[in-house]
């Protein structure tokens, strides 16, 4: 993972917990936590970061990892605006995360990991994304979209019936747009 990951959670963190929170969780995992944000650090840095904020906080992994994708959406916004431009709503959006954003993405960082989409597009309310990721984190995927929700001002409900922690080869997240 990008150094830039791991700033927004230091961030995340520290702006719900305070600084000694950030340092706590340091503590517990023996990391420096000291991260440039062009330069790579293994994913398990991640993932303990997260194990460890879940004991401290008591909130199990797999809400605070939505969270996260949540709170990163608007440091990508304020970082990177030429991804999204005037006027687009939020299923434009995601339709150019695979072939625009995460392409240049790509360029920017040769070595970034990033998730493969595709798409299933066959009602204008409507969208799936379907994710393939050695990693594995379409709770983060799932985050994010709620993040750019919130962005545009729409509504979105997700489904993750088909998902790779349940056995499948993918995720599909299957989305509903402005739905109550
Ligand atoms: C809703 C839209 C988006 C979704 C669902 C999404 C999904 C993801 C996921 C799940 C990952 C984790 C890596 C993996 O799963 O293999 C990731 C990584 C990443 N994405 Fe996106 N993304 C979105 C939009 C963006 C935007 C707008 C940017 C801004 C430039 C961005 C930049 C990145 C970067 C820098 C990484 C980390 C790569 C690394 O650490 O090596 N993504 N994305």
């Amino acid at each position: 993972m990008k150094g830039v990951v791991f700033n927004i959670l230091a961030d995340m963190v520290e702006s719900s917990y305070g600084i000694e929170a950030w340092d706590g969780l340091l503590l517990a995992t023996g990391l420096e936590g000291v991260y440039v944000a062009t330069e790579s650090y293994p994913d398990e840095e991640l993932y303990a970061l997260v194990e460890a904020a879940s004991k401290a906080t008591g909130i199990e992994a797999s809400a605070l990892v939505p969270a996260f994708g949540r709170y990163m959406m608007p440091a990508f916004v304020e970082q990177y605006p030429m991804f999204f431009p005037e006027g687009q709503t939020l299923k434009q959006f995601l339709l150019t995360v695979d072939a625009v954003v995460h392409k240049e993405v790509r360029k920017l960082f040769p070595d970034a990991g990033l998730p493969e989409f595709r798409y299933r597009d066959d009602r204008p309310d409507a969208l799936t994304m379907v994710y393939r990721s050695p990693r594995r984190l379409c709770a983060l995927a799932e985050g994010l979209v709620q993040g750019a929700a919130d962005h545009f001002g729409e509504r979105c409900r997700i489904a993750h019936d088909v998902c790779m922690h349940r056995g499948a080869d993918r995720c599909e997240l299957e989305m509903e747009f402005n739905a109550a």
